[in-house]
């Protein structure tokens, strides 16, 4: 029997309105968040799994207090931006937010279609991030096997399958990311991608921070770029998720992989062979060919 497939039989995923999500996200709680209450100054960050939510969880940490890692690193980064959908313990993050002063900042993986309706109707911020979903792909096969939530991958060929078909958590990627995309010029949606942010993440930081109307100095900026490395997070205790809430609930192992894996574009290069990157780009042209995105294969 191949590692992994008694993990695998034991994980189970429930669909909610045609989407496959992991057991923890409570179908009532799903149901409940489309009458959330959102805040005026609530910053959302969106994601599929893998395209860079931690590290907008640093950045956006980091600008609200001014580029003070003595003040953002007195809790871990997952207490300061909760995940919002997420059950840990007795209730769903969502439902204990009422509590907290604004600004209040989340991170989420939700769909358009199950953000609450007043943030898809212009309240609040939303942040959504975007990745290629080659190098997606590769990350999320890897955080498969240190998820006990999600199903252990039996092969890197069948994940990618799976992914494809969108028989993962979360489901399709692309239905993910083109229903925030039809929705990017609400005025209160900035929609950025992973591969901007290492080119350039100065720029990135300083749009965010204009979208968020955040006053900043350019001090605060460079404190921020370089505070959000990825070798700064994958060091730092507080954003690297080794010993995390998470890593307590028994969510995350890390004997069986690394949160802040490589943090690189173009590894999909070490995964993918020449037949099933053709293969990938043709579904994925067919996807989104007619929608305007396009993402650079590097
Ligand atoms: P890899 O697995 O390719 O390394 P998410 O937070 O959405 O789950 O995304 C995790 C991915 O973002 C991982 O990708 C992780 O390494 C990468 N990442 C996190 N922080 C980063 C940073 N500061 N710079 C570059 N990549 C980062």
């Amino acid at each position: 029997m191949a590692a992994g497939v008694d993990d695998r039989d034991r994980v189970e995923y429930h669909m909610y309105k045609g989407v496959p999500l992991p057991s923890h996200l409570d179908p009532k709680d799903m149901d409940d968040i489309q009458d959330f209450t959102v805040r005026d100054d609530d910053v959302f960050i969106i994601t599929y799994p893998k395209s860079g939510t931690a590290w907008l969880q640093r950045i956006v940490s980091l600008l609200h207090f001014g580029g003070d890692v003595s003040k953002t690193d007195r809790k871990e980064q997952d207490e300061l931006v909760p995940y919002f959908e997420q059950k840990v313990g007795d209730s769903a993050a969502f439902r204990k937010l009422t509590e907290v002063p604004s600004p209040r900042m989340m991170k989420s993986h939700l769909h358009f279609s199950h953000a609450p309706v007043q943030l898809t109707q212009g309240k609040g911020k939303v942040i959504y991030v975007a990745r290629n979903p080659k190098d997606l792909a590769v990350s999320y096969y890897h955080f498969h096997f240190m998820c006990s939530t999600l199903k252990t991958p039996t092969s890197w060929e069948q994940f990618l399958q799976e992914f494809v078909n969108g028989e993962v958590s979360r489901g399709a990627w692309h239905d993910h990311v083109l229903g925030w995309w039809k929705h990017q010029d609400l005025p209160n949606v900035l929609f950025l991608r992973y591969e901007d942010l290492q080119k350039n993440t100065r720029k990135q930081v300083e749009k965010v921070a204009e979208f968020l109307q955040w006053p900043v100095t350019p001090e605060v900026i460079d404190k921020v770029v370089e505070e959000s490395k990825f070798q700064k997070m994958a060091t730092n205790p507080n954003t690297n998720k080794v010993s995390g809430k998470e890593a307590k609930a028994g969510i995350f192992d890390s004997s069986k992989g690394t949160f802040l894996r490589k943090g690189v574009a173009g590894d999909w290069k070490s995964h993918f062979n020449d037949e099933q990157s053709k293969w990938f780009d043709t579904f994925y042209q067919e996807k989104l060919g007619p929608t305007g995105l396009h993402f650079d294969f590097q």
